[in-house]
C-alpha cells in the first residue's frame, strides 16, 4: 500500500485495502492467502463470478487468434455477434443496431451523440441521483456533487436536470402512484426550463438507480415518460449499465418495468470483467451519425467481445433463473433486517439487486452515513466485501456475482445480520 500511495494517483479509491492474488466464483483470494466473499463484484460486473471456464477458455482461444486490428482498420466477426445479441436481448421489437465502446461512461458519451445527431436537438434531460460516469458529459448528466464533480466545472452545456422518483424520499410521500404523478408533473417544468419539448434531443434515465442507491423506477413514471416522449419526438435512453445482465434477476431491469426505451446502454457485466460498452437502439436513430463520424481504436475488443459472447451464453442456459432464485432468498432475509436494527430506513430492489438506506431516525428520516461505513468495515473485516450507494452515502448495496451458491449468500448474509444487530 505504501507503494501503491508513492505510485499512482490518490483519486483512485478502494473500498478496502487489500490487494487480490486471485479469484473465483464469488470468492477473492488476497496477497495474504485470506480469502473473502466478494459482495461487490468490482462494482457489479463480475455477474457470471470471478474467472468461469467458458469465459476463460473463449478469451484464451481468441487472444491466441489476434488481440486486435480495431474495427475501424479491419472488422471481425465477434462485434458483429455482440451486436446481434444485444439486439435481440434488449426491449422492444423494432429493429435495432448496436454501437461498441470500451467504457460505460464511453458509451453513455455515444447514445448522447447519437441522439442529438438524429433529432438535430441539443438539450438532454437527466434525474436527480443520477450516475452515468466520469467523462465530461456523463460527469454532466452525474448529479453527485461530492466526491464526483467538485472542482472539474464548467461541464457539458445543454443538461437539465429533473427529479427522480425516489418513492421513500418524496416529500410526503404516498401511494406509489402518486409519486409517479407528481414527479412527472416536476419532469414536464424540467421540459419548460430546457427550452420546451422541440428542443430536447433525449431524456436519460437510470430504471433503477445504481450509485444513487438502487432505488427501481415506479412502472406507472416509466411509463408517463415514455409516452411524453414517444408524443414529441424525443430520444428515451435507458443506462442499464449497472442494471444489466442478468443483475435484477432478468437480462435487462427494462423488461420487468415495462419500459421499451429507444436506446439502451450496457456495459459493466457484459464481458465477464473486461472493458466492454454497448449502444443498442432502434436502427433508425443508431444510423443517424455518418460513417466515421462514431468510433475509437478499441471500442469493440476481439477478446472482449470473445469474453461478452460465453457471457451471453451462461445467462441463456441457467443464469437468470439462478439469478431469480437467489434474488427471492435475499429478499425473505432483508425483510427481516428492520427488526435486527431501528436505523434501517427503507428495504428495496427488484430480483438480487437490493439494497438497504440506514437512517438515524425513521421518523427523520436523516441520513446515516457513519453507521454504513461502519457496516462496510465490520462485514470487511470477518470476510464479506459490501460496497455503499446513495447520494447521502447511507446505502449498502448488494452486488454479489449471481453465480453465488445459496450456502455463500447464507454465510455472507449471517455476518451482515450480526453487524445489524450490534452496531449503532
Ligand atoms: C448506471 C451507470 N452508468 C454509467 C456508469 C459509468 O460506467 P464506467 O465506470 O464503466 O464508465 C456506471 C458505473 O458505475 C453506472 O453505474
Amino acid at each position: 500500500m505504501e507503494e501503491r500511495l508513492r505510485h499512482v494517483a490518490r483519486g483512485p479509491f478502494h473500498v478496502a485495502p487489500i490487494f487480490v492474488e486471485s479469484a473465483s466464483g464469488a470468492w477473492v483470494t488476497d496477497v495474504d492467502g485470506n480469502r473473502l466473499l466478494d459482495f461487490a463484484s468490482g462494482i457489479g460486473v463480475v455477474n457470471v463470478g470471478h474467472c468461469p471456464p467458458e469465459v476463460v477458455s473463449q478469451i484464451n482461444a481468441q487472444s491466441s487468434r489476434f488481440l486486435h486490428t480495431s474495427f475501424n482498420v479491419l472488422p471481425y466477426e465477434g462485434y458483429v455477434r455482440v451486436a446481434q445479441k444485444l439486439n435481440e436481448k434488449t426491449p422492444g421489437k423494432f429493429p435495432k443496431k448496436t454501437f461498441l465502446a470500451n467504457s460505460g461512461a464511453e458509451a453513455v458519451e455515444n447514445a448522447v451523440k447519437i441522439a442529438r445527431s438524429f433529432t438535430g436537438r441539443e438539450s438532454i434531460i437527466c434525474f436527480d441521483h443520477a450516475f452515468h460516469g466520469r467523462t465530461y458529459m456523463a460527469l454532466s448528466l452525474t448529479a453527485k456533487e461530492k466526491p464526483y464533480k467538485q472542482g472539474f466545472a464548467p461541464y457539458c452545456e445543454g443538461v437539465f436536470r429533473s427529479p427522480f422518483p425516489y418513492a421513500y424520499r418524496w416529500p410526503g410521500a404516498g401511494a406509489e402512484s402518486d409519486v409517479s404523478v407528481e414527479c412527472f408533473e416536476a419532469f414536464r417544468k424540467s421540459v419548460g426550463n430546457a427550452g420546451g419539448a422541440n428542443k430536447i434531443a433525449a431524456v436519460i434515465i437510470e430504471p433503477v438507480l445504481g450509485e444513487g442507491g438502487f432505488v427501481p423506477a415506479p412502472k406507472e413514471f416509466l411509463s408517463l415518460l415514455h409516452g411524453y416522449c414517444s408524443e414529441n419526438g424525443i430520444v428515451l435512453i435507458a443506462d442499464e449499465i449497472q442494471t444489466g445482465f442478468g443483475r435484477t434477476g432478468t437480462f435487462f431491469a427494462c423488461e420487468q418495468l415495462d419500459f421499451t426505451p429507444d436506446i439502451l446502454i450496457s456495459a459493466k457485466g457484459i464481458a465477464g470483467g473486461l472493458p466492454l460498452s454497448a449502444v443498442t437502439g432502434r436502427a433508425e436513430i443508431m444510423d443517424a451519425p455518418g460513417e466515421g463520424a462514431i468510433g475509437g481504436t478499441f471500442g469493440g475488443n476481439p477478446v472482449a467481445c470473445a469474453a461478452a459472447l460465453a457471457v451471453f451464453s451462461i445467462l441463456e442456459k441457467s443464469l437468470l433463473s439462478h439469478s431469480r432464485e437467489i434474488g427471492t432468498a435475499l429478499e425473505a432475509r432483508m425483510k427481516t433486517w428492520p427488526e435486527l436494527s431501528p436505523h434501517i430506513g427503507d428495504v428495496r430492489g427488484i430480483g438480487p439487486m437490493r439494497a438497504i438506506e440506514l437512517v438515524a431516525d425513521r421518523k427523520t428520516k436523516e441520513p446515516h452515513p457513519e453507521l454504513t461505513k461502519k457496516i462496510i468495515h465490520y462485514c470487511c473485516e470477518r470476510g464479506v466485501i459490501l460496497m455503499s450507494a446513495g447520494s447521502y452515502g447511507n446505502v449498502v448495496r448488494f452486488l454479489f456475482p449471481l453465480t453465488v451458491k445459496m450456502d455463500e449468500l447464507n454465510e455472507g448474509l449471517k455476518i451482515i445480520d450480526s453487524s445489524l444487530s450490534s452496531l449503532k
